[in-house]
């Protein structure tokens, strides 16, 4: 329990009365406020669980999942609230609006959220001022995608001018291959597309390193709605590519945890508490698969410390929240990170 945590509720009442995507934006603005004014430390307490994955050292296991600070605009604010590592974006060359509004939806009474906002974000030159103003010195992931108008068959090159740009920033660079908002995005994950996507950034990422002098590790962010044949194939990609790690996953398609709902119709992707199982599950696959060569990221669906744990005794080896977060407040980021201390 910390100074803020009996206020959660009430702040969470106040905000759930306004359209998701103002709340969103309100509270982050609050928040990075309160930073500036040192007091986004009575929001959160730091819990210390230091371990070590793809050679950095990460303050606890709990990260900040990718899309909630698109621009790398909160990055302090973030921090300051507790989370062991804090990953941004995504974040594509070009800026670009997103799709038109209304795009994300509350399901409050699964915990959930419905998006569909399409990689709305400033582009990759502010992104990078953003991200460099910050003063945060833990781990940076940043998580790079394409723009909705170029062509699937020129992806690859959008992934390289946005790997190129952030490369030199990042404690790892997140590809993202799994958001259901870009048409086209998620059959990347076909083997033929996968292979070109991965050799190309893996030569890329020798040519940065040896450019900067340091290694900065791949990881790849899949999406939950995959068959066996897929995982096994993306599996086998992501090792022989030699990229250092996976996040699963994304959010879902799928509806059928939330059939019924009133904006259960909604295109989008769904996370939060009714993506937990098949997530989990789909991790536990890749698990299977990878035989601990790579660790994986555990992301969706978690609302608890036992949630969280769940995640780890399925393969993860670390965990991110995203949903839970805007349901729970930064009391869960505490809590998972005691669960898994
Ligand atoms: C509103 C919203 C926007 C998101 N934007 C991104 C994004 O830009 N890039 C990305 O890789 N994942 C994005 N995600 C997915 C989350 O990072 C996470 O993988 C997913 O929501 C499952 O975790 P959760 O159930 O804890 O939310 C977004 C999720 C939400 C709810």
């Amino acid at each position: 329990m910390n100074f803020f945590s009996p206020f959660y509720p009430l702040a969470r009442a106040a905000l759930f009365k306004l359209d998701p995507e103002i709340a969103h934006d309100l509270a982050l603005h609050s928040l990075k406020n309160l930073e500036k004014a040192h007091l986004a430390g009575l929001l959160g307490q730091r819990v210390s669980a230091p371990r070590e994955v793809f050679g950095l050292k990460f303050a606890n296991a709990v990260g900040l999942a990718a899309g909630l600070d698109k621009n790398g605009e909160y990055i302090d604010a973030m921090a300051a609230l507790g989370f062991g590592f804090i990953e941004v974006g995504t974040v594509t060359p070009r800026a670009q609006p997103g799709n038109p509004k209304p795009r994300m939806f509350r399901l409050t009474e699964d915990e959930a959220l419905i998006n569909r906002l399409g990689f709305n974000n400033g582009g990759l030159d502010a992104f990078l001022v953003n991200v460099q103003r910050a003063k945060y010195a833990g781990v940076l992931g940043l998580n790079i995608g394409k723009n909705f108008d170029t062509p699937i068959e020129r992806a690859v090159d959008d992934y390289v001018i946005c790997l190129r740009g952030v490369y030199p920033h990042a404690s790892y660079v997140t590809v993202n291959i799994s958001s259901p908002n870009t048409k086209g995005l998620r059959d990347l994950q076909a083997a033929a597309q996968l292979e070109k996507l991965l050799s190309t950034l893996k030569i890329e990422q020798l040519k940065l390193a040896k450019k900067y002098k340091k290694t900065v590790p791949l990881v790849l962010k899949i999406a939950p709605d995959l068959d066996l044949k897929s995982i096994k194939d993306i599996a086998r990609l992501t090792l022989d590519n030699g990229f250092d790690g996976i996040i699963a996953t994304n959010t879902t398609l799928a509806r059928d945890t939330v059939r019924g709902h009133k904006h259960a119709n909604e295109a989008g992707g769904l996370s939060g508490r009714p993506l937990f199982s098949p997530s989990t599950e789909v991790l536990r696959e890749f698990a299977k698969q990878v035989k601990g060569h790579i660790p994986i990221i555990g992301v969706g669906g978690i609302m608890s410390g036992a949630d969280a744990k769940l995640k780890i005794n399925a393969g993860a080896t670390l965990v991110q929240i995203y949903t839970g977060f805007i349901y729970k407040g930064p009391a869960l980021i505490r809590e998972c990170a005691l669960a898994l201390k």
